[in-house]
């Protein structure tokens, strides 16, 4: 089957439970993912801490376009596009770094955020030959950097949209807001209190960008591809066994905005904690200790702790310790490159964020247990989906249909048992929507 562009939306039947093979094999699907999805949603590009001093840039993604991120002399944060205007060179090469000004290595244009010496982030202040070769006559105001009209700074976290229409990041969030608070709000409700450590795991994986997360917005699912790493226990505590096999949980989706989660269910008593560091006395207390702050700080609707979410459509997220943020950016229809940020609390202990580190590198990331298990599910998914034959058979999201709840005090929310598939039919609904090309005010109702 051949997608056409009119018809994209219909490739996903979210009432059904089915989604189209097209849409995770089509190069022309995937193109118009790219313009109609990552050209206009909010896109998470960074976090603050990667950039702490004036001058200091990251290099990130949205969608296939690499851009800046940086932080100017007056500490505004701005996001810039990675090519030069002259003959579009990538300016930074390096992942990070610390730079006065921007200057190409092609023709040495230079670039400048210096708010001192520009009124545009971005702006063209320096080309060699302007008064010789250009006859002083090059409108420098007119060949800055483009630079994305909307960031946002959300408790250390950096966003990002290129559509000028974008609603408020917050409306976008709408009260998915509380869970990615469980992230980034760790201690205790105040806000900057983490960072990102070890630096950013990157690698690229042959699958689709969805399946991952669609994987983290809930899919319980799939523990069984965890199970031989459960056997081996490499959990923060070293036990073996199935992970939190006592626990309930329940998956909690937005369906009108495409986020969603799976959580523990709420919690009632403040000692209703998760041992998490039973063989690391001193890290144990630190994590009890905070987890009782944060029940007495962040009220009942914060005692679902959140386990994963994703936020749409690219950024997912652990909620509790270990906390981690995944991005999954777009590289092919059959190809992302994946990218893992590990948070910690700035003013941990030393004990804490070693004893942190060590769990990541044992969890996540191209060498991570746990992790390297879903990479291979994905991408032999992949893989086994892009022949002729096999494509033209849809994937099946039936498991639950018909049976979520609508969820007291929390607007637009539904929740389903702990093994559901309505969190993936809200994801892929929503993506229907953004390949329909609705508008802003369809996207985002009042
Ligand atoms: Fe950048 Fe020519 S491409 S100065
Ligand atoms: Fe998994």
């Amino acid at each position: 089957m051949k997608a056409q562009p009119e018809s994209y939306s219909s490739l996903v039947d979210a009432d059904q439970g089915i989604v189209s093979r097209e849409v995770f094999v089509n190069q022309e699907v995937f193109e118009q993912e790219i313009a109609r999805i990552f050209a206009r949603a909010w896109l998470f590009v960074g976090h603050e801490s990667l950039i702490p001093n004036p001058d200091d840039y990251f290099v990130s993604r949205m969608g296939m376009d690499s851009v800046i991120l940086t932080r100017d002399r007056q500490g505004n944060i701005h996001v810039l596009l990675n090519s030069c205007m002259h003959r579009g060179m990538k300016l930074c090469r390096h992942d990070q770094g610390n730079a006065r000004a921007l200057t190409c290595p092609y023709h040495g244009w230079s670039y400048s955020t210096d708010g001192q010496l520009v009124e545009t982030p971005g702006e063209l202040v320096g080309v060699p030959g302007l008064a010789t070769h250009y006859h002083g006559q090059l409108d420098k105001k007119a060949w800055g950097l483009v630079r994305c009209p909307n960031v946002v700074n959300y408790k250390g976290t950096i966003w990002a949209s290129w559509d000028k229409e974008a609603p408020p990041f917050l409306d976008y969030l709408g009260d998915m807001k509380h869970y990615l608070d469980a992230a980034l709000d760790h201690r205790d409700g105040r806000e900057g209190g983490s960072e990102v450590f070890g630096g950013v795991q990157k690698w690229r994986v042959k699958c689709n960008w969805k399946f991952a997360p669609e994987n983290f917005i809930g899919d319980m699912y799939h523990d069984i591809s965890h199970r031989s790493v459960d056997l081996v226990g490499i959990g923060p505590s070293v036990g073996k066994g199935r992970r939190d096999a006592s626990r309930r949980r329940m998956t909690i989706g937005f369906p009108g905005l495409g986020h969603g989660l799976l959580g523990q269910l709420p919690h009632t008593a403040e000692d209703d904690y998760v041992p998490l560091y039973t063989k690391h006395p001193e890290v144990e207390a630190y994590f009890r200790e905070i987890h009782a702050a944060r029940v007495r700080n962040l009220g009942d609707r914060m005692r679902v702790q959140t386990s994963v979410g994703t936020i749409f459509p690219n950024m997912s997220f652990h909620g509790r310790q270990p906390r981690t943020i995944a991005v999954f950016h777009p590289i092919s229809p059959t190809e992302m490159e994946m990218w893992r940020f590990y948070l910690v609390d700035k003013d941990a202990p030393q004990a804490v964020k070693d004893a942190t580190r060590h769990y990541y590198l044992r969890y996540s990331g191209p060498a991570g247990m746990t992790e390297s298990d879903d990479l291979e599910n994905w991408s032999y998914a992949t893989e086994a989906s892009k022949a002729p034959l096999a494509r033209q058979y849809a994937y099946n999201y039936q498991m639950g249909l018909g049976h979520a709840q609508p969820i007291e005090g929390l607007r637009g929310a539904v929740q389903s048992g702990d093994v559901s598939e309505e969190n993936q039919r809200i994801f892929y609904s929503r993506w229907a929507d953004f390949m329909a090309g609705k508008s802003w005010a369809d996207l985002i109702p009042g």
